[in-house]
Parts: C-alpha cells; structure tokens; sequence
C-alpha cells in the first residue's frame, strides 16, 4: 500500500485490457494487427456521447447493416436517418452525422482525416471526439478524457476541487498519461476501466489494476470523488400535444423544425413549452379530448409535462400544421412515443 509512493503506469492498464477489453461491435481486439475502421470509431463515438454501451448497441449494428460505409450514409435521406435514431436522444447528433458524412464522402473522396485537428473541423466532432477517433483510429497519442477518464484521473490524484472547475486538471493529468505505444487501446482502457471497476458508486478496488498508485485509495476518499459540481435545481415545463388520427388510420405529424430540441425529428403539433400554463394550439378542427394523462419526459435543462389532446378527424380535415401519414412509433422521439401511448388506447375506447 502506498500513498503515492508509485506512479501510474499506463502499461500496467494495457496489461489489465489485454486480458479484460470488452468485446464491443465497433472495436479490434486488443493488440490485433490492424487498427479499427474510422467510420465505426466516429459513427460508435458519436452514439456514445451522452448514452450508455448498452443503449447504443443496437443502433450501431442497424446503422451499419443499413449503411455500411461513409459513402451509403450520406447518400441517405435525413428522414431515414432521423427516424433511424429516434430513441436515442440529443438529435442534434444525427443532424450532424449526416453532415459529417456528407462532406467526408463528398470534399474528402470518403476519407477521414487522420489527425485531432482535421476531424476537429468536421460537423458534430468535438475535441473528445476527434481525440478518441485519432487514438483508436489512426493510433494518434491523443489524450481522450470523458466522464469515465475523469473519474478515474479523481481518483488516481485524489483530486479535491469540485466539477466543473476540477476538469482542467484532471485533463492535464490525463494528458500527462497518455502513452505513445498503443494509444487507442489505452484510451480504451481507461474507459472500460471506469466503466466496470472504478464505476461512480462502489468501486471495485480491490481487483483494480492501478490500485496501488491510486491516492484516492490509499486515504479512503473514492467514495467522494470526483466531488460533484452543486446541484442545480431542473425546471419544469409544459405543454399540449394533439394526437389526430383520421378515419382512413393516418396520423397528423409534423417534422419539427431543424433548429432546436428535438430539431429534425417527427413529432406531434402542439403548443410551445413554456414554465407557465400552456396555450391551446389545436392544429385542426375537431372536438379534441383530453387523453386524461400527462406524458412526462426529462430532458437535460427542464423535467417537461406534456397534456395529451385526442381527436378522430374526418377524411375531410384540413389541418394548419402538419399532415397525414402513416406511423412506425419507433420513428418517434422517446416523449413523443410517451404521447402515442396514451393517445392510443385513449381513440380506441371513445
Ligand atoms: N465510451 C465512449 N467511447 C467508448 C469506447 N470506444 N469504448 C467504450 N466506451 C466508450
């Protein structure tokens, strides 16, 4: 046991992935002798900001059925491409995806650069991003800090300043690791390391391949760091979506403007959402129902309420917003999949 007394050792972390990588879709096995596809490494990258291993599995394996190559991506339409990632949350991501592709496949002959700084110019690719694709992808000595890589570097130097002024220095540390040999393996390594062991509650110490120099460890303080930055408060809006289904089974949708949450995406007309009490903004005629509950959905900045409005409207409707069409409740956003559930049973019964 020491109390600093031994440095990390980035090697002895490639050491522990050897035997412990996780086998994920979108990577080479340890030390395997080719480096992974650029356009997996971005397209899996780009999933996983902000949303879990497990969450984005299987949309990276229908992304990649469905278009194989930078150059397939691109050539899609953006609805296809929105309504593919409906589910997954913070669709500015798709739009971007699409515009990333669309200028590798066409000004770069469908070639990813392969430094931090030529990935750093493309839409949607921040500096975590272009560190982990030219780690992992082109084996650039890129330092990759995410939330996992700054919990562990919390520990590791029992880093006492609150988040978010303490990133500076876990970056400099992480920075300060980061090895030549074997870049995007070690960058890798970090994460699953604080994915599986040095998760956020209950730390598995003991089996931990750097818990000898952990400082953190040493003095008993894991459990409180990092230290949180102080809770802000979430507001709470609300707002009226209208679910009308015409005789003939089609749906009133609108494609939400491209700007903005959920910007792209299709979704149900409605009022704006707002922290006071929402305004009436039925989208057409009709004798519109309260569905008689509420969808709610959190979103980063704001907890949302969301009064559901049913009607059945005739061949004959001419609506002010929207049009007719058929529904795929998978091409929905989560809070406006939440509304199709109560509007549903809520036709059916009336
Ligand atoms: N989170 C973000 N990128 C990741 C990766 N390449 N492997 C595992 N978890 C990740």
């Amino acid at each position: 046991m020491s109390d600093g007394a031994t440095s990390p050792d980035p090697g002895e972390l490639l050491a522990w992935y050897d035997r412990h990588a996780r086998a994920l879709p979108w990577r080479v096995p340890p030390g395997a002798a080719h480096r992974a596809d650029p356009y997996r490494v971005w397209l899996s990258e780009i999933m996983l900001q902000q949303t879990t291993v497990p969450a984005v599995k299987p949309y990276f394996e229908r992304f990649l059925t469905r278009w194989p190559d930078v150059a397939a991506l691109a050539a899609a339409e953006d609805a296809e491409v929105m309504a593919a990632w409906a589910g997954l949350g913070y669709y500015a991501r798709a739009r971007n995806l699409l515009k990333c592709a669309r200028v590798v496949a066409g000004e770069l002959g469908g070639v990813f650069p392969d430094t931090a700084e030529g990935l750093r110019a493309l839409p949607g690719i921040g500096p975590y991003t272009a560190g982990a694709i030219a780690a992992i992808a082109f084996g650039r000595p890129e330092p990759v800090v995410d939330g996992n890589v700054e919990r562990v570097m919390a520990r590791l130097y029992d880093i006492a300043e609150p988040l978010p002024g303490a990133k500076a220095s876990m970056r400099a540390r992480a920075a300060a690791l980061t090895p030549e040999a074997r870049p995007g393996d070690y960058a890798q390594a970090v994460m699953d390391l604080g994915a599986t062991i040095c998760t956020p509650r209950s730390p598995a110490c003991g089996i931990c391949p750097w818990r000898e120099p952990c400082l953190a460890r040493a003095r008993g303080t894991q459990g409180e760091r990092p230290v949180p930055a102080p809770k802000k408060g979430k507001p709470t809006r609300f707002g009226i979506a209208y679910a009308g289904l015409r005789e003939d089974g089609l749906w009133l949708l609108e494609t939400r403007p491209a700007k903005g949450l959920l910007g792209g995406m299709l979704g149900w007309p409605g009022s704006d959402w707002a922290e006071g009490t929402p305004e009436e903004a039925p989208p057409a005629k009709a004798g519109w129902q309260d569905a008689g509950a509420e969808a709610r959905h959190t979103f980063t900045h704001f907890h949302l309420r969301l009064q559901v409005r049913v009607a059945h409207l005739p061949l004959s409707a001419k609506p002010a917003r929207g049009s007719f069409q058929p529904l795929d409740p998978a091409s929905l956003p989560t809070v406006m999949r939440k509304v199709h559930a109560i509007a549903a049973p809520a036709l059916r019964h009336d």
